[in-house]
């Protein structure tokens, strides 16, 4: 096969240990330095897991938000971005509530400059964004994401809830299939 296809079968490069750490460390930082008074705002479908997994760390630091889903469409079955970000779900209610927007990986800036943007537009006081990964040297708009789990290289990643052609979510660690 010349190209990799959703068939090919993925490389393993950050560990289920590894990203537990990660996540525990993550929910201290958030709980001191955001505290306990937000909405968590998942970015649907990638972030799902990252989030279930946050929900749990933040509770073990007296973090109990509410949770909302936010469903923005950016890929359809490809590796690249369309560019324009399409909301397939209503905004969640924000009005007058600082956000945590969780998104699972961070390329080009788009998906999380739309949510944010929106999130800000239907009334939310504050929006921070906590990426479980970031690809730094993919973005096609400046961004800074206020909590990182992992910065990564410009890899097509799945796993984790992290898909390529909906396929692979349900691997229990992230890895790359180029
Ligand atoms: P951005 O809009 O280019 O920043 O891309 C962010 C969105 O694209 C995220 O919501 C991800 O779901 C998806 N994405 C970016 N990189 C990857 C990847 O390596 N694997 C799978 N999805 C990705
Ligand atoms: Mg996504």
């Amino acid at each position: 096969m010349d190209h990799p296809s959703p068939d090919t079968p993925p490389q393993l490069l950050i560990g289920e240990a590894e990203i537990a750490a990660r996540i525990d460390e993550l929910a201290r930082h958030i709980a001191t330095d955001f505290g306990p008074d937000f909405v968590m705002v998942v970015v649907l479908k990638g972030a799902f897991l990252f989030a279930g997994d946050l929900l749990r760390a933040l509770g073990r630091h007296q973090v109990r938000p509410r949770v909302e889903f936010f469903g923005v469409a950016s890929y359809g079955a490809g590796r690249q971005t369309s560019g324009d970000p399409v909301p397939w779900t209503a905004i969640p209610a924000v009005t007058g509530q600082r956000v945590l927007l969780i998104e699972d990986v961070l390329d080009s800036g788009l998906t999380v400059t739309y949510a944010t943007n929106a999130l800000l537009q239907a009334g939310a006081s504050q929006v921070r964004v906590c990426a479980l990964l970031d690809k730094p040297t993919g973005r096609r708009t400046p961004f800074d994401a206020d909590y990182v789990g992992f910065t990564i290289p410009d890899r097509f990643v799945v796993g984790y809830g992290i898909d390529w052609a909906e396929r692979w979510r349900e691997l229990p660690y992230v890895a790359a299939v180029d």
